[in-house]
């Protein structure tokens, strides 16, 4: 299938939102559909242009996978509400842990999530509801370094050939797949979605498990989210495209109160880009750095080395799984 791009000149989000807003309408006809919204503008921004096309017809789902930013689920539960789109919590941390339980590959806990995701979580929450479709935030970018093969986004389905009908039993609804994360922006301010959404920076479908590498447990997530809040209350105010926090496999060698501390490591990575094709690191201010180091491994149980990248992408990737 053959995409073509919007570029952010010729986008007009107001007459984009209208031809969305009609071809969802369309598609789904009298029935039901559901979406994941996961708190990112993406998927905010589906969620609101399936609301304006289906109202009370559409299912919007937060999924509680367990590996979600610390206060998350609730924060935009509560959001959407305000903006007056239901949504309801759906816990799914049994399902997606059992599922990545074991796994170190990166390429396999992608798909261990994918799985998880569409077929166990969505497939009954489609069965349940009867809807026959699911609408989902994926754009150009996505589909672009997917085919490329340099990481497979987790919400590539049908451009890799996979039927979802066949497969998890719905279709599959791609209302932004045109537009770049600067178009998304665009449409979401147009949209009404608060500052605080549509300019939120990018964080991965497969959240903190992007973060951790090697295993991914309940123990590992914890230590990265602790992390990932601190990075985010520190650098929130930078500027930057993207900021965030990796747990390490190894561990090193620490000391602390005059004794061998055998710990982990902690990397920090602060992003300039525009479209996450390519990125730089930001010149961030030593004192930041040092600020970011004495914060995370004081206040992060059993962190003893914090680094801050430098490589730019390419040949670094953002995320680091
Ligand atoms: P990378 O790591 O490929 O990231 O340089 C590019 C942008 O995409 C985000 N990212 C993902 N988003 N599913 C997503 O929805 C994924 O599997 C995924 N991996 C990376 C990343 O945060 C960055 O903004």
């Amino acid at each position: 299938m053959e995409i073509r791009e919007i570029t952010l000149e010729e986008l007009d989000p107001e007459k984009f939102i209208k031809e969305q807003v009609a071809q969802i309408s369309k598609a789904v006809g009298k029935g039901i559909a559901i979406n994941a919204l996961s708190g990112g503008v993406d998927s905010s921004v589906v969620t609101l242009l399936a609301h304006k096309a289906l109202g009370k017809r559409l299912r919007t789902y937060f999924v509680e996978n367990g590996i979600m930013r610390e206060g998350e689920p609730k924060r935009i539960v509560a959001l959407f509400k305000s903006l007056g789109v239901p949504v309801e919590l759906y816990d799914a941390r049994n399902e997606f842990f059992g599922a990545l339980k074991g796994l170190t590959d990166p390429e396999q806990k992608r798909e261990a999530i994918t799985q998880t995701f569409y077929k166990t979580v969505f497939g009954k929450l489609v069965r349940d509801s009867g809807a026959k479709f699911l609408l989902q935030g994926t754009n150009y970018t996505d589909v672009e370094e997917t085919i490329a093969g340099i990481k497979r986004q987790h919400n590539i389905l049908a451009q890799l050939g996979i039927d979802t009908k066949k497969k998890f039993g719905y279709t599959v609804l791609e209302p932004i797949i045109q537009l770049r994360k600067s178009g998304v922006r665009k449409v979401g301010k147009a949209l009404g979605l608060p500052e605080e959404l549509y300019n939120r920076p990018p964080f991965p479908g497969p959240a903190l498990s992007a973060r951790v590498i090697g295993e991914v447990t309940p123990e590992r997530v914890k230590v990265v989210r602790q992390a990932t809040a601190i990075v985010e209350d520190e650098l929130s105010t930078s500027g930057a495209f993207q900021y965030l926090a990796i747990l390490h496999e190894d561990k090193v060698t620490g000391i602390r109160d005059g004794a061998r501390d055998f710990g982990m490591q902690i990397e920090v990575r602060c992003w300039e880009s525009t479209d996450a094709v390519t990125g730089t690191p930001t010149a961030l201010r030593f004192e930041k750095l040092t600020k970011l180091a004495d914060r995370i491994s004081t206040e992060v149980k059993g962190v003893v080395s914090v680094t801050y990248n430098i490589t730019k992408k390419p040949p670094s990737t953002i995320e680091a799984v």
